[in-house]
């Protein structure tokens, strides 16, 4: 069999050159990693459930219009996606306090925020993903003020939809980050949703206990990764069948 073209590899994706022109095979891994890979572990199933959950959130959006770069999950492990150009930036979305924001402006963990609050990040490991602004945006010209105007459009549909989706299964959407891709058609430039949406990218809160259902429980150790993400996939319906629930975190650091 022949070997496929690895195009990128990434903390917990592989991209490969795709089965059509124009695509990519994007494949989950089961590595998990916090802290800029300062800690680091592998988590049996992870990939197989962030498949299917980033295809579950990915259809959804498209069936209401809001364009993703998800095409079709192609097995467990693989889901087809239209070839991007990604922005360089993170695009987070808070609607209550948690991790960074109560960090740094001193705003205690479950403060509802007075909206919505959209914030950048250049999407660069070596400076720690620094936050940045709308004037960083467009002077170094990673995005035009027209390509910040539709991120904040599609930033807070994904956000209206993630968060209705999550409050039908009883679990509140805290923050989430998305990532943002050009796909060119002719001269024709667009914007969609891209990468994935998981767990590994949300905080997501029980909203009758707090308990948290994310990758925080890995970041703070607090508890099994795999047991939040199948909690999540199980409420959603979208649980694989043959998934492993055993996890064997092996700590490198
Ligand atoms: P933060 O509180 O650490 O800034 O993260 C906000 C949300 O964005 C949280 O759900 C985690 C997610 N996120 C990522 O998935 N990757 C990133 O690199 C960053 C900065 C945030």
């Amino acid at each position: 069999m022949a070997r496929r073209k690895k195009i990128y590899e990434g903390k917990a994706k592989i991209l490969y050159e795709g089965t059509e022109p124009g695509t990519f095979v994007q494949y989950f891994k089961d590595d998990t990693s916090a802290g800029d890979g300062a800690k680091k572990a592998q988590i049996d199933g992870k990939g197989v459930l962030n498949n299917r959950l980033s295809e579950f959130f990915m259809t959804g959006l498209n069936q209401i219009g809001v364009p993703t770069h998800f095409i079709r999950r192609l097995n467990m492990r693989e889901q087809l996606v239209r070839q991007v150009e990604i922005i360089p930036l993170e695009v987070v979305v808070r609607n209550v306090a948690a991790g960074s924001i109560s960090k740094r402006l001193g705003i205690a963990e479950g403060t509802p925020l007075p909206r919505p609050i959209v914030e950048y990040y250049f999407k660069d490991d070596s400076l720690h993903d620094p936050m940045v602004s709308e004037e960083h945006v467009i002077a170094f010209g990673w995005a035009s003020q027209q390509d910040l105007d539709d991120i904040i459009a599609l930033a807070l549909r994904v956000n209206d939809f993630l968060s209705g989706v999550m409050l039908g299964v009883g679990i509140r959407l805290v923050d989430f980050k998305i990532e943002i891709g050009r796909i060119w058609e002719g001269d024709f430039m667009r914007l969609v949703v891209a990468d994935e949406i998981s767990p590994d990218s949300c905080r997501l809160w029980d909203i009758e206990t707090g308990q948290k259902l994310d990758k925080d429980v890995f970041r703070r150790d607090l508890g099994s990764l795999s047991d939040a993400y199948t909690e999540v996939a199980r409420r959603l319906g979208v649980l694989p069948t043959n998934v492993t629930h055993s996890v064997k975190p092996t700590v490198i650091n």
